[in-house]
């Protein structure tokens, strides 16, 4: 199957998921975010690990659509006045413009509860052991030890680093910093990419190797993209990307062009890529899906 053929069929169930119940308020801020149109990747990705390792795609869309659920979640609380403060999202109103923020905060919530619950209702061909190890990935990716670890640090340095003191300074990184830019992009990014392609990879079935082949593959996209994200935030514009750009650099954000700027970024970025397609070749791997994804991210 291709790329938009899977993000059809889970855009179709995310809708269906997302029923609107009692309290309306609560369903319809959540729904808001999640329904526009981002690109999805997290839960192609999730179905994609799923079929190359056997399973019937069928049997993987309750968390591939909790993954991105999820993903939507870690979205409307970034871009709360209280974290990134932004304003557009996916090219329209973030969650809070729209529901204000005592909504936002809740329907983050909501999420992060509901998604674990549409895996546990809707996986029906899925045995008690798959489901534990998926609770355990999902509650690990998205708790204090993974995403929100990443966050944490996230805003931790822009207290620390001043715009001023890192984007014009000579000496512009030393070793600490390098390991908490390190340590902030594993978790805030690669976890949930991890998460999406290792609860794939379990509900077909796969065996450790399998298992540590997608993890490693996991961590170095997630890299690559969030590398990726930060070019972008100082190159691309607003129709593409449907978000306000050049906001890491004004916040005084520790991101990979404020540490090693962008020439150094887009090499680094290259070689991430090259080697995720290694990972993929070495461990017998074959996706064109993956394939292009990685293609699009090098592009940026
Ligand atoms: C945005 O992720 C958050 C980052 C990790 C940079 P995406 O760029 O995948 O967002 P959507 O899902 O397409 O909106
Ligand atoms: C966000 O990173 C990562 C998460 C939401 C967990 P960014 O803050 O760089 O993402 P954007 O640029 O707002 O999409
Ligand atoms: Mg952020
Ligand atoms: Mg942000
Ligand atoms: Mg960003």
């Amino acid at each position: 199957m291709k790329m938009n053929d899977l993000i059809e069929i889970i855009d179709k169930k995310l809708d269906e998921y997302l029923k609107i119940s009692y309290p309306q308020k609560i369903f319809k801020s959540m729904k808001y975010t999640v329904l526009l149109p981002g690109k999805r990747l997290r839960p192609v990705m999730c179905l994609e690990a799923a079929r190359l390792f056997g399973a019937d795609i069928e049997d993987a869309l309750p968390t591939a659509c909790a993954v991105e659920m999820l993903h939507s979640q870690t979205l409307i609380h970034d871009d709360l006045p209280c974290m990134d403060n932004d304003d557009y999202r996916r090219g329209k109103l973030t969650n809070h413009k729209v529901f204000g923020e005592a909504m936002a905060v809740l329907a983050g919530d909501a999420l992060l509860t509901f998604a674990p619950q549409i895996i546990l209702k809707n996986s029906k061909n899925l045995d008690r052991e798959k489901l534990l190890k998926i609770m355990e990935e999902y509650f690990q990716a998205a708790g204090a030890y993974g995403v929100i670890a990443g966050q944490v640090m996230d805003i931790e340095a822009e207290k620390i680093y001043s715009a001023a003191a890192l984007y014009d300074a000579e000496e512009k990184f030393n070793k600490d910093d390098e390991e908490l830019l390190h340590f902030i992009h594993l978790h805030k990014t690669s976890d949930l990419f991890k998460l999406a392609l290792r609860t794939g990879a379990i509900i077909g079935g796969a065996d450790d190797k399998g298992l540590s082949a997608l993890t490693k593959f996991g961590e170095k996209l997630g890299i690559a993209f969030q590398i990726a994200d930060d070019i972008l935030d100082e190159t691309s514009t607003f129709e593409t990307m449907g978000k306000t750009l050049g906001k890491d650099k004004a916040a005084g954000k520790l991101t990979y062009i404020s540490l090693y700027g962008l020439e150094k970024a887009r090499a680094d970025l290259n070689a991430l890529i090259d080697k995720c397609f290694e990972i993929l070749s070495e461990n017998g791997l074959q996706s064109e899906i993956f394939e292009n994804i990685l293609n699009k991210i090098r592009k940026c």
